[in-house]
């Protein structure tokens, strides 16, 4: 079987990851594989449930049993919360805070491992998240860790909220970015860093245009054939 060609994108929350990866996903022809929504459905079950996210036992325990699946639609990535379709209820940021938390524990981090890497095997993929470039697909052919200054992605999460009509002040916005940071990257399962092999891509005076464009760049100099 011939191999697919990875492309693994890293970094915290707000970078602008996901835009990216869909744009250079639809310019390849990959399948983009956003890795934190998975976390995110693994979250709602567990806040749908009520169950204390503190809980570390109770949560191991419980995520083996929690079915989450990937499936994709006109090439938009669906994400099944045992068997219900769920990708609407994801962005909330009450989702977003509980998979912070619960992701830090390594019994959910190990439920997801195989998915994520199986559509890594069976097709060209472009994934986001914290870990990819480190332990999901240590051997992708590219990595890339997108970063932007907090107080950018802070502006863009501030612009985003006002635009769905929800008005929150900036420096809250921008403390809950830097919480999150510290949460991800102080973690001892899987911390956000970047992998040695990556390329640091600070995008905070970057257009989305011009990070898509590097990235492919990127992918065409380690040997990917457009
Ligand atoms: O990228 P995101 O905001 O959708 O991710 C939600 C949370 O899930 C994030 O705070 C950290 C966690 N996550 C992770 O630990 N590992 C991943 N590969 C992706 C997300």
């Amino acid at each position: 079987m011939k191999k697919t060609y990875n492309i693994a994108i890293d970094g915290p929350a707000g970078a602008g990851k996901s835009t990216i990866a869909r744009r250079v996903a639809g310019e390849l022809g990959f399948i983009y594989v956003d890795t934190g929504a998975m976390y995110r459905a693994m979250a709602l079950c567990f806040l749908r449930m009520g169950a204390d996210l503190k809980d570390q036992e109770l949560v191991g325990e419980q995520c083996g049993k929690i079915k989450v699946d990937i499936r994709y639609a006109d090439g938009v990535q669906q994400v099944l919360l045992n068997g219900e379709n769920v990708t609407d209820q994801l962005r909330a940021e009450e989702v977003g805070n509980a998979a912070s938390t619960i992701s830090a524990y390594p019994a959910v981090r190990a439920a997801l491992l195989e998915l994520q890497r199986n559509l890594a095997a069976s097709s060209n993929v472009i994934m986001d998240g914290r870990d990819i470039g480190t332990l999901v697909l240590p051997d992708a052919d590219c990595k890339i860790y997108l970063t932007a200054s907090t107080r950018v992605r802070a502006v863009r999460r501030y612009k985003e909220l006002e635009a769905k009509g929800e008005i929150r002040s900036l420096e809250e916005i921008e403390k809950d970015i830097i919480d999150r940071d510290n949460r991800d990257m102080n973690r001892d399962t899987a911390p956000l860093r970047q992998a040695e092999d990556a390329v640091y891509l600070d995008a905070s005076a970057m257009t989305i245009d011009q990070v898509v464009e590097r990235i492919k760049d990127l992918a065409a100099e380690r040997g990917l054939e457009v």
